[in-house]
């Protein structure tokens, strides 16, 4: 039989295991060279003054709602349509998630649906938002800014990285801080590039990259400079615990993979883009029972996911029987998402919230496989399976 296609995973070449080699025979296993040179690379790269790297996307979402000071009794706005990370990390906070719906045909938060989570705040200060840019697909950011009044936006870029958007004339990276205070990035393996579990937060805020690094590790300054209480001999041991933080930082070695990855993201990019492509070729032939997402004008995505929306009803085959079919034909899918606030800590927390687009666009969306290292026939292949697993043949 064929060789099973999951529906994302790593590249990993011969000279990303020798880079990771080299940094296990250096001097540091965690803080070394390789955090700064990553994180100097991956700023110039998205075009951001600071990047700050964190142990997975998940931390980088944390650091940020940390970075801003996100309370009890705050509240922030996240898509329903996301990876529960988003969320929860207004939760770690003590803060509350009021949930936007989304476009049924994109799984994106729009201007609109924000307005409408705006009427939900009930007099609670709006702290942050986090638009989500799904599979790559970036939220209109203008818009959603327009809205937010004084809260600032952290992008969840988890699935963004080498996108590009251009808002009128300007072309810009997703991450470069023209619209969001923060970006956060993630580096888990079916990501656009990987450090095994990684993450990393851009912004141009130097305030806000310096406390960032502050609550990646323990809360802990080991600068004189920057004491509190500096001694007045010197103690060269001394550093101050100023804040509450975490252990949240990326080993050199993981940097070194993250570093050795960050130089193919261009050819990463664009063989995602040309799969896409050929997908959407091949597709046309299944409309209107299977239609692929078209991304907003926009942005040009590095396409983190390739997700589908079928008409399960019309096919008359539920999602679970087409993902069998597929599966036993050698093709992975998946579901990009459940709606977060149907999860049964959130619907415990805030009950059954109305949200006919995220409901419309989870009943259809199904994820099949895209990565780099996927062969030129391979779309055929997968799109030859769903139409007889759909009878469309
Ligand atoms: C949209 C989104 N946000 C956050 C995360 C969390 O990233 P990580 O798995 O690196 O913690 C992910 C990744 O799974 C994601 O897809």
């Amino acid at each position: 039989m064929a060789e099973f296609l999951p529906y994302g995973r790593q590249t990993i070449e011969d000279d990303d295991v020798a880079a990771v080699a080299e940094a296990l025979r250096a001097d540091y296993l965690t803080t070394g060279p390789r955090v700064e040179a990553f994180e100097a690379a991956f700023a110039e790269t998205v075009g951001a003054r600071y990047a700050v790297a964190c142990s997975s996307g998940t931390a980088a979402l944390h650091l940020a709602m940390l970075a801003l000071d996100l309370k009890p009794g705050e509240v922030a706005i996240a898509p329903a349509i996301t990876f529960a990370a988003t969320a929860n990390c207004v939760r770690y906070q003590g803060a509350e998630v009021v949930f936007a719906d989304v476009d049924p045909d994109t799984g994106l938060m729009t201007p609109d649906t924000f307005q409408a989570a705006l009427g939900r705040l009930d007099g609670r200060r709006l702290a942050a938002v986090l638009p989500v840019h799904l599979a790559g697909a970036t939220v209109d950011l203008p818009g959603v800014k327009r809205l937010a009044g004084a809260a600032p936006l952290v992008e969840d870029a988890c699935h963004a990285l080498g996108t590009t958007m251009s808002f009128g004339n300007i072309a810009e990276q997703v991450g470069d801080g023209r619209h969001g205070a923060m970006a956060c990035f993630s580096f888990h393996p079916v990501k656009t590039i990987t450090t095994a579990e990684g993450g990393m937060v851009t912004t141009n805020d130097a305030g806000l990259a310096e406390r960032l690094r502050l609550f990646r590790s323990h809360g802990i300054v080991r600068d004189p400079t920057q004491f509190r209480d500096p001694p007045t001999a010197p103690e060269p041991w001394l550093y101050e615990m100023q804040t509450l933080g975490y252990n949240y930082r990326l080993p050199d070695v993981l940097c070194a993979l993250g570093l050795s990855q960050l130089a193919k993201l261009p050819r990463f990019a664009r063989r995602r883009r040309e799969l896409t492509i050929r997908y959407w070729t091949l597709l046309a032939r299944l409309s209107p029972t299977v239609r692929a997402i078209a991304p907003p004008g926009s942005c040009d995505p590095a396409y983190h996911l390739f997700i589908v929306l079928i008409d399960f009803e019309a096919a008359g085959r539920t999602r679970a029987e087409v993902m069998a079919g597929l599966a036993a034909r050698g093709i992975g899918s998946q579901v990009h998402y459940i709606p977060v606030p149907r999860q049964p800590y959130y619907r415990e927390r805030y009950g059954d919230l109305d949200l006919p687009g995220a409901d419309a666009y989870y009943a259809r969306c199904l994820s099949l496989p895209l990565y780099p290292g996927m062969a030129d026939g391979d779309p055929e292949r997968v799109v030859e399976a769903l139409s007889e697993v759909l009878n469309l043949g």
